[in-house]
């Protein structure tokens, strides 16, 4: 059974986790390291007896810790959710802002959990001074009986999960946890994507990049990277600078913008790892395939059968760049 976190986020791997997992399961470590936990949801599905988890936002941190130490309990979550979602209902959604407010000063794990779930599509956003400031998702029914079990069950399902490993999770810039590495991990590494919109919370840069890079090389452990490979209008370059001289599988993803069936767009993601991951090829040879046209990126808007690394499509009109073919 897949599990799902109860806390959400965007850039979630819950679509592509099954992907990450069959690509990695041949290979042997004695921990799993993710620099970026996000939610969780590739770590709490790959299932290491061992794993080190951590990520520069405190209160994903705290949260999983609170579970670790049995702090947080399924029965309470359901309590909690189930009385702070009468009021979100008796006033309207007016609520949410109030406890927004109160996580905002005291940095709850509940609350958190709370917002994490009510908030406009699931998002994790936070200003400049740390408070969290998406907006309500309009829908003071909430936490309808359903949502509060689903949530109730999730929170049980991650508990039996970290009791039964030995797990630990740290709040942590993702520089220190790469001098914890040692040669016998595995390292899953989830940045923010590199040349795509991100906001202040989640900025990443070139040299962030450069610094991950090397901070795995040095390790001399495993790992494998997730990234983007191309989108409709690009193809991440940092592939064949930062990360040549590895291996890469892809995988084309379709995702929703705002949720609407007309804004369906697609991204081929990206598995870069220094360990041949089934499926993967060098990324020397995708980059001869890309250059040569062999990769099905082509100028004219067309989708290929092909099972093999990249189904691109590519408009006419769209930007050219200098691995598409004239
Ligand atoms: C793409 S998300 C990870 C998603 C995760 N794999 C999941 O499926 O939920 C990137 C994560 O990196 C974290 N992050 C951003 N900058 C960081 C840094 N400098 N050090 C550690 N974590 C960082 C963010 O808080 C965010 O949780």
């Amino acid at each position: 059974m897949a599990i799902v976190p109860p806390v959400k986020s965007q850039g979630i791997k819950t679509k592509l986790v099954d992907w990450i997992k069959s690509s990695t399961e041949d290979q042997k470590y004695e921990r799993w390291v993710e620099p970026f936990m996000g939610t969780g949801v590739v770590g709490f599905n790959i299932r290491p007896k061992k794993a080190l988890m951590c990520d520069s936002n405190p209160h994903l941190i705290k949260f999983y810790n609170g579970i670790k130490e049995g702090e947080i309990t399924s029965k309470q979550v359901k309590k909690f959710l189930t009385e702070e979602g009468q009021k979100l209902l008796k006033s309207n959604g007016e609520y949410y802002y109030e406890l927004r407010n109160r996580f905002n000063e005291q940095g709850e794990s509940l609350d958190f959990l709370f917002l994490s779930r009510s908030c406009f599509n699931g998002m994790m956003r936070f200003n400049r001074k740390g408070g969290f400031n998406v907006p309500f998702c309009k829908k003071p029914n909430r936490f309808a009986q359903a949502l509060v079990t689903k949530i109730t069950n999730q929170v049980k399902n991650v508990s039996k999960i970290i009791e039964l490993g030995d797990y630990t999770f740290k709040h942590q810039d993702f520089k220190e946890t790469l001098t914890e590495v040692r040669e016998s991990d595995l390292v899953y590494s989830d940045p923010p994507y590199i040349g795509r919109h991100v906001d202040y919370f989640d900025s990443w840069s070139e040299e962030e990049e450069l610094m991950l890079n090397k901070g795995l090389i040095d390790s001399k452990a495993k790992y494998v990277l997730s990234t983007w490979l191309s989108n409709k209008y690009r193809i991440n370059d940092y592939i064949f600078s930062i990360w040549n001289d590895s291996y890469i599988s892809t995988k084309e993803h379709f995702y929703h913008v705002g949720g609407k069936e007309a804004n369906r767009n697609s991204v081929n993601e990206a598995l870069i790892s220094n360990v041949e991951l089934k499926n993967s090829i060098p990324t020397e040879s995708m980059k001869s395939k890309i250059e040569n046209g062999e990769s099905q990126l082509t100028s004219e808007e067309k989708e290929y059968q092909i099972p093999v690394q990249l189904t691109i499509k590519l408009k006419e009109e769209l930007d050219r760049t200098k691995y598409i073919r004239p």
